[in-house]
C-alpha cells in the first residue's frame, strides 16, 4: 500500500508525539520539553527527551531519535507503514484508495492493485460459483471453515482456458502486467491462458497483508500435474523474502514472543483455525536467511514443526543453521509419523498440539537424537564427527554466554571434558573467520570484470557503466530523498548490468516493505558475492569529482548530494536512449523496407525529442 505523501503529512501534522510517547513511556515536564527513561536502552536517569515544539524525540544516552513515525517503528518494531497506519487508526483519519489505475503512479501499485482484483474474484468463485461446488466440499473435506476460507482469502479459479484472462480484459487490466505477475501465461501462438485453472488458490501477503503472489492446489490425485503451481517472482514478489501468513501472524508472534514454523499453507491455516496464530509456513523449502531476517523483526525464538519425514528432517536440519547464524533461539517440535501439523490438530486437538509443543528439544537435544537414530553413537570414530558436528553448530551462535551453557550441555551429555569442547569450539570459530576470509577473496577483480563482460552492450559505452555504478552506490547512502528520487525515476528494467537490476528489485521491495534503507541492513540483504561486489563500489567515499571540493565549497552536504544525482538520473536516461537511437540507426542501416525506416526515423525523432525533454518525479 503506498500512502500519499499529503495523507502522510496530515497524520503526522494531527498526531502530537508528546500523547503518543506518553502511552509507553512516563513523561516530564522539563522547561520546553518533557524527559522520561529511555525505552531503547538501559538507564537510571532520564536522557530521553521529547520535544513538543519541534514533533521529535532524542535520546542523549543511545541517540536514537526521530519523528513520531520512527518512535513507534522502533518501539514496537513495525514498518514505517505499519507506524503510519496504526497512528491513523489512533487519530480517525481514513486512509481510503481508489480504484483509479490513471492516478496510482507507482508501477509496483498497479501490481498490487492487479493482484487484488484478481484475489476478490478468485474469492467470489469459491463462495458463489456453481463450478466451485467441488472445491468447496474439499474444504469441507479438510475441515476448513467458511470463517477461516474468508480470512485467507482462499479462492477457487475456474476450471476453463481464459476465464481470468476474460475478467481482466473486463476490467482493462494490462495483460502484459498479468503476465508478469504469472497469473496468466501466454502460449506459442500468443493466445493468453489462465495458468492456475482448476485449482484451490491461496493468495500470498506481504508483511503488512498485500496480495503479492499466489498459490494454486490440484484438487486432483494426478502424479503427473504438478501439486501446487506458484506465481513466478516478480517486482512485488520475492521467493525466499516471503513468509506465509506473516500478515496474520506478526501481531500473535510479537505477543508471544515465539513463532511457529510449520512447512505448509494447510497446516497454518488449520493451525490459525484451531486458535494457534503465531504461525508462519516456509512453504516446502527450506527456510532462508532472508526469512530468518525478517522474522527476527518479531521475535528471537521460534519453533519449527515439520513433517517427520526424511524431507522434513532436512529442511529442520539446514533450517537450524541458518537460524543460529542470525541468533534465534530454536526447538524443535516432533509429530508422530505420518501426521503434519493439519493431520495432527485435527485429529488430537488444540491441547494436545501444545503438548507438543511445550515437549519441543532445543537444537542440540534434536541434532543428538538424530544422530542417535542414525546409530552415530555406537562407533568411536562416528561418535567424534557427531560431536565435531555438534560444535560446528555452536560456532555459529555469536552469543558467548550461550555458547558456552551450550557447551556445558555437551560435555554433561557426552560425559567429555569442557577442555577438550573449548578447543574444538576455538577450532570451529577459527575455521568460520577463515571460510568467511576465503569467501570474501572468492570475488576476484578478473571475476568483477567478468561480470561486465560477456553481455551485449547495447552501444552503451563504460561511461554509461560507471554511471550505472555510481546510481547503485548512491542507494547505499542512507540518504532517503535521495533513495526515493533514484527509485521514482529510474526503471530497473533499463539498467543494463544485471547485478544492477537485481539490486534495484531488492532495495525496492525492501524500501517498500521495511523502509529501513540504512546501508548496512541493505548490504545485509544480498548473497556473498553480491556483497563483495557493492562493498568495492560503496566503501570508499564517494567522490563527486576530483576537484569536488575546491569548487564546491561543503555549504550543505544533502542538498549538493540530491542535485548531483538528478543530474546524474538525466545523464543516464539521456545515455540510454541515445543507445537506442543508435540501435535504430542500425537497423534503418540494413532495411530494405520502406515502411520500416520511415517508423525508424519517426521514433528517433521522438527518442529525440524525449531526450530533450527528460523530467524527474520529485516527492520529497
Ligand atoms: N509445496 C510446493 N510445491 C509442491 C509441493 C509443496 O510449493 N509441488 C509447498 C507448499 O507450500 C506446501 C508445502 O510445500 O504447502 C508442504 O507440502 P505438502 O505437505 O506436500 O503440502 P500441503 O500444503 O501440506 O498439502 P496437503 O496437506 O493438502 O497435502
Ligand atoms: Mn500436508
Amino acid at each position: 500500500m503506498r500512502i500519499p505523501e499529503n495523507k502522510i503529512e496530515e497524520i503526522r501534522d494531527s498526531a502530537n508525539i508528546v500523547d503518543v510517547v506518553s502511552e509507553y513511556v512516563r513523561l516530564k515536564k522539563r522547561g520546553k520539553n518533557y524527559v522520561g527513561l529511555c525505552p531503547f536502552h538501559k538507564e537510571k536517569t532520564p536522557s530521553f527527551t521529547v520535544s513538543e515544539e519541534k514533533q521529535i524525540y532524542h535520546c542523549f544516552g543511545c541517540h536514537n531519535g526521530g519523528n513520531v513515525f520512527k518512535f513507534l517503528m522502533e518501539y514496537k518494531k513495525i514498518s514505517y507503514i505499519e507506524a503510519v497506519q496504526e497512528l491513523a487508526e489512533q487519530l480517525g483519519i481514513k486512509l481510503d484508495y481508489h480504484n483509479n489505475y490513471s492516478q496510482i503512479q507507482s508501477e509496483q501499485e498497479i501490481l498490487f492493485e492487479i493482484n487484488k482484483e484478481v484475489a476478490q474474484y478468485y474469492s467470489n468463485n469459491l463462495l458463489n460459483e456453481i463450478e466451485a461446488e467441488y472445491a468447496r466440499n474439499y474444504f469441507v473435506n479438510r475441515k476448513i471453515k467458511v470463517q477461516t476460507i474468508r480470512a485467507f482469502g482462499l479462492g477457487y479459479a475456474l476450471n476453463t482456458k481464459d476465464s481470468l484472462v476474460k475478467f481482466l480484459i473486463n476490467k482493462k487490466i494490462d495483460l502484459e502486467k498479468a503476465l508478469h505477475l504469472g497469473l496468466i501465461g501466454k502460449s506459442s501462438d500468443d493466445r493468453f491462458y489462465d495458468r492456475l485453472s482448476g485449482r484451490i488458490i491461496f493468495p500470498i501477503f506481504s508483511p503488512n497483508g498485500r496480495v503479492v503472489a499466489f498459490a494454486g492446489r490440484t484438487l486432483v490425485d494426478n502424479p503427473d500435474s504438478a501439486k501446487y503451481i506458484n506465481s513466478p517472482e516478480s517486482s512485488i514478489y520475492v521467493k525466499g523474502k516471503t513468509l506465509y501468513g506473516l500478515s496474520h501472524a506478526k501481531d500473535e508472534i510479537r505477543k508471544n514472543d515465539r513463532a511457529i514454523i510449520v512447512e505448509g499453507y494447510i497446516d497454518l491455516i488449520s493451525l490459525y483455525q484451531n486458535g494457534i496464530k503465531n504461525v508462519v509456513a516456509i512453504s516446502g523449502t527450506a527456510l532462508t536467511d532472508e526469512q530468518a531476517q525478517l522474522l527476527s523483526r518479531y521475535t528471537k525464538n521460534v519453533v519449527l514443526i515439520f513433517d517427520a519425514d526424511a524431507a522434513g528432517i532436512n529442511a529442520s536440519l539446514r533450517s537450524i543453521e541458518i537460524l543460529l547464524k542470525r541468533d534465534f533461539d530454536i526447538k524443535i517440535a516432533t509429530l508422530p509419523s505420518n501426521e503434519d501439523p493439519d493431520s495432527f490438530i485435527n485429529k488430537f486437538g488444540k491441547e494436545e498440539f501444545k503438548e507438543v509443543i511445550k515437549k519441543a528439544e532445543n537444537f542440540l537435544e534434536y541434532q543428538t537424537a538424530y544422530f542417535e537414530k542414525k546409530g552415530a553413537f555406537n562407533d568411536p570414530q562416528e561418535t567424534t564427527k557427531a560431536i565435531r558436528e555438534l560444535i560446528r553448530l555452536l560456532a555459529l551462535i555469536d552469543d558467548e554466554l550461550k555458547r558456552d551453557i551450550l557447551l556445558k550441555n555437551i560435555s554433561k551429555r557426552f560425559n567429555l571434558r569442557e577442555k577438550i569442547l573449548e578447543k574444538e569450539l576455538e577450532n570451529a570459530l577459527q575455521k568460520i573467520k577463515l571460510d568467511q576470509r576465503t569467501s570474501e577473496k572468492k570475488v576476484s577483480n578478473e571475476q568483477l570484470d567478468s561480470l561486465f563482460q560477456g553481455k551485449p552492450k547495447k552501444n552503451l559505452s563504460d561511461v554509461y557503466l560507471n554511471k550505472e555504478v555510481e546510481l547503485i552506490k548512491f542507494l547505499f547512502e542512507g540518504n532517503e530523498a535521495v533513495i526515493k528520487l533514484i527509485l521514482n525515476n529510474i526503471d530497473p528494467e533499463n539498467l543494463e548490468l544485471d547485478i544492477h537490476k537485481d539490486i534495484f528489485y531488492k532495495i525496492r521491495y525492501e524500501y517498500e516493505f521495511s523502509h529501513n534503507i540504512k546501508p548496512s541492513h541493505l548490504l545485509s540483504l544480498f548473497d556473498e558475492e553480491t556483497q563483495n561486489y557493492l562493498r568495492q563500489i560503496i566503501i570508499e567515499q564517494y567522490t563527486i569529482s576530483e576537484n569536488w571540493n575546491e569548487t564546491h565549497p561543503p555549504v550543505n552536504i544533502e542538498i549538493t548530494t540530491y542535485k548531483y544525482v538528478k543530474d546524474l538520473i538525466i545523464k543516464i536516461k539521456q545515455l540510454q536512449i541515445d543507445a537506442q537511437i543508435k540501435e535504430n540507426v542500425k537497423t534503418i542501416d540494413l532495411a530494405t523496407n520502406n515502411d520500416l525506416i520511415i517508423s525508424l526515423l519517426e521514433k528517433n525523432k521522438q527518442l529525440a525529442i524525449q531526450k530533450m525533454n527528460i523530467k524527474l518525479v520529485e516527492k520529497l
